[in-house]
Formats: C-alpha cells, structure tokens, sequence
C-alpha cells in the first residue's frame, strides 16, 4: 500500500518503525555517540511530525463539528417555520424547479385535495386535476389571484402565487366561501330593499301624477287615491320600521350588553290576546289558555314585537271563520312554550326552513296585500337567539300552522 494512502495512525506507526530499524543499524554499525545522536535526531523529527499531523486534524475536526452544528441549527429553524406554517389557516403549497411538490401545510392538502405523502416530488398535472389552476399556474402571471372550488370541501378558494426565488415558487390558498356568501347576501339584500321601496313609490308617484295633469277630477276618486297613497305610505313606513329594527337586533347580538329582565308573560300574552280580538275584527274565533304564571328573563320590547308577528301572522294567513288559539304553558322538562296555533291557509314543507328569511313570502302578492314586508319572522328568529329560545314551526297546507317560541328551562322563572 503507497505510504499516501496510510491514515495518520499508521503513518506514526510506519515512522516509529522506520526509526527503530535505523537506531538499531546505527547502534550495530556505529560508535555510540554517534548512533544515539541519530537515533534521537530523528526520533526528534518524528515527534515534530505527528504534532503536526495532530494539529491539523484537530483543525478538522474542529470544522466538521462547526458545520454539523450550522446544519442543525438550520435545519431546527426549517422545522419551526414549517411548524409555524402547518398552523395557518391558508393553504401554502411550495413547488421547485421543474414545477415538482416539495413541501404543503395540512390547509392546502384540506383546500386543494393534496397529500403530501403521495404527491411529494410530483409534477403540477399529477398534483391538481384543475386545468384552470393548472394554466394559471404554468402561465406564470401571478398579479392577480384566481378563484376555484375546492375538491374536498366545495368551497370557493382565492388562490394565489408568487415567485420565491429563481428555483421554488408557493401557491397560496385562502378560503372565502363565508366571505363570498356575505357579499352575495348584502347584494340580495340592497336588491330586495330597493324593490320593496320602489313599489309603493311608484303608485304614489303615479296617483301625484294623474292628480296634477287634471284639474277636474272629481273630489271622491281624488280621496280615494289620498286613501291608497296614505296605505302605500304607511306600508313604506312599517318597512323601514322593520329594518331598523333588525339592524338593532343585530347589533345587539354582537355587542350582548344589555342585561335580562324579568318579563311577565302571562301578562304579555293576555294582552296579546286582547291585541288579537281587535287585529280580527271579529273575523275569527280566537281562544287563549295560559296554564302557567311562569316568567322569563328576557327583553320585554323584543318578546312582545315577536309574539305580536306570530299573532299578526295567523290573523293575518287565516280566511275569515277560521280559529286561533294563543297559550302560554310549561313542559315536563321546565321548558316554557309561547304558541299560536291557527286554521289558515298552511305552509308548504319546502317553505318552511326559509320562512325566516328576510323578505320572503310564501305568496307575495298575499303578503304585500295584507301590508306584510317579509321580515317579521327574520326579527322573530334574532329574538329568539338573543333568548337562547328555539321557535318551531309545524304546519300543513291548506289545516294550518303552529308556531311555538320554547324558552330554555335555565331562562324560565317562577
Ligand atoms: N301563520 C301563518 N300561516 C301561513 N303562512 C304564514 C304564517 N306565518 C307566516 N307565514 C308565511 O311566512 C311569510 C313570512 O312571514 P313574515 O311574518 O316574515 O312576513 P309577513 O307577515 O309577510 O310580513 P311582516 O313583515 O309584516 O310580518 C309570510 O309572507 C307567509 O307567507
Ligand atoms: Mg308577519
């Protein structure tokens, strides 16, 4: 083996032995100050030499074990930053040179349908079945995001990409479905108010009109359109009313600082039923059975405003002849019941999960008759979350409805 390839170990073992047989050739063929002058000489120079080996190594050393520690200190800080970003809500996705997966955090695989164990080192087609995403991706213009639906969960992801450095870029992921659906409700809702404005504006604007072009019209048709501008009015009026109230509620449901009182409900439904008897003007029958002096803890204003559309309600939904029954009682596991049961016209099963929707009606053209807006029921229902309260609804077309607003046994009081 050539004497370069020894490690050092070796090579102070090859020296000590090369010294050996020098001393003892030199101790056999020369005097003895001689022989002892050599053999120290060059014991003197294998010593040099193996402290020197030994620096040099040691200086080795010293640099690997500097460089295990950068790594390790590098590689600790990648885990906390991927740590940090396995904990964001958006999706990161980050793809290397020849648009290969390297790395995503457990939102992207949610949002875009990715494993990483199984896509890790795939190609941008293999990872996303999306062509439009696929395009943009492989377009390269990543000034504005794009939207897509997600595989997995169906909601609408805004998904952007930037550019990290000459050989990685990341895809971002962020989902706006609930964002998307504010939007859409706010647009509906602008829509809706204009609508419901623009109608009765519209007849009043009519009536002013045909009054100004003719001055001979006789005074009797001349009051009876004053009669319908003042209904139309009035209709416009209880509109904004109504949505003033809702916007309080809803403020109210943020804000949650108000503190509870204890509302009489015997008292208030008594004197709803009272309310009842002069709504129907005699066109029903109206019944009330109230089997318990129970009181909640409540808003008084709020509860009688969604009692009072209930009753509105079945008067309102119920031919002439027709029967109404109003209660107040508790059940067996201390929840209290407000109901208004009444023999009208009914609603259809498919209607009745949206009946508390703002503005909608079951027949419009019943509801806007009767000066009804849609939002009775939508305050009915913010009432009833600010009561912890659940309002069930049973009805059957053409039999009629019950509906019940039940107070939680922890709300009632004796
Ligand atoms: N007792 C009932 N019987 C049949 N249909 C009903 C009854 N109560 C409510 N509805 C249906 O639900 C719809 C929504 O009711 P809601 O109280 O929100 O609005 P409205 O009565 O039309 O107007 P308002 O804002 O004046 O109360 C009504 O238009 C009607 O179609
Ligand atoms: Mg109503």
């Amino acid at each position: 083996m050539p004497a370069k390839d020894l490690n050092a170990k070796q090579r102070c073992l090859l020296g000590l032995t090369l010294v050996a047989i020098l001393a003892t050739v030199m101790f056999l063929s020369s005097p003895l100050i001689v022989a002892m002058g050599v053999t120290l000489a060059a014991l003197a120079l294998l010593v040099v030499y193996i402290v020197f080996n030994l620096s040099v190594h040691w200086v080795d050393v010293a640099e690997a074990i500097d460089y295990r520690q950068t790594q390790n200190r590098y590689t600790a800080r990648i885990d906390r930053y991927r740590l940090s970003l396995s904990a964001l809500p958006e999706g990161v996705v980050l793809f290397r040179q020849g648009n290969t997966l390297e790395w995503c955090n457990p939102a992207a695989e949610r949002h875009l349908g990715i494993k990483l164990t199984e896509h890790l080192g795939k190609g941008l087609r293999e990872v996303f079945s999306n062509e439009a995403l696929v395009s943009y991706l492989e377009a390269g213009d990543f000034a504005k995001p794009i939207e897509v639906t997600s595989k997995l969960t169906g909601g609408i992801l805004s998904l952007s990409a930037v550019v990290a450095d000459q050989t990685h870029f990341i895809v971002t992921t962020r989902d706006v479905t609930e964002q998307r659906r504010i939007e859409q409700m706010r647009k509906d809702f602008v829509a809706n108010v204009s609508h419901e404005l623009r109608t009765p504006l519209t007849v009043i604007r009519g009536f002013l009109d045909m009054i100004l072009a003719d001055d001979n019209i006789d005074p009797k048709i001349i009051r009876e359109q004053l009669e319908l501008m003042q209904a139309e009015a009035s209709r416009m009026h209880n509109l904004v009313n109504d949505l003033l109230s809702l916007s309080r509620l809803e403020n109210k449901d943020d804000t949650k600082n108000d503190l509870p009182e204890v509302v009489n409900m015997s008292k208030l439904v008594a004197a709803l039923a009272e309310d009842a008897v002069m709504l129907s003007n005699g066109r029903h029958t109206i019944n009330t059975d109230i089997t318990t002096q129970k009181a909640v803890m409540g808003f008084v204003d709020e509860i009688k405003s969604a009692c009072l559309n209930l009753v509105s309600n079945a008067i309102r939904y119920t031919p002439e002849g027709g029967k109404i029954d109003i209660s107040w009682r508790v059940n067996d596991d201390g929840s209290a019941v407000f109901s208004v049961a009444d023999t009208g016209i009914g609603i259809a099963p498919q209607d009745i999960p949206r009946l508390t929707e703002r503005f909608y009606r079951v027949d419009k053209s019943r509801s806007r008759d009767t000066g009804g807006t849609g939002l009775g029921l939508a305050i009915v229902k913010h009432v009833a979350i600010r009561h912890q309260c659940q309002l069930k609804i049973d009805s059957e077309p053409g039999k009629g409805s019950t509906f019940s607003l039940i107070f939680a046994p922890e709300n009632v009081i004796d």
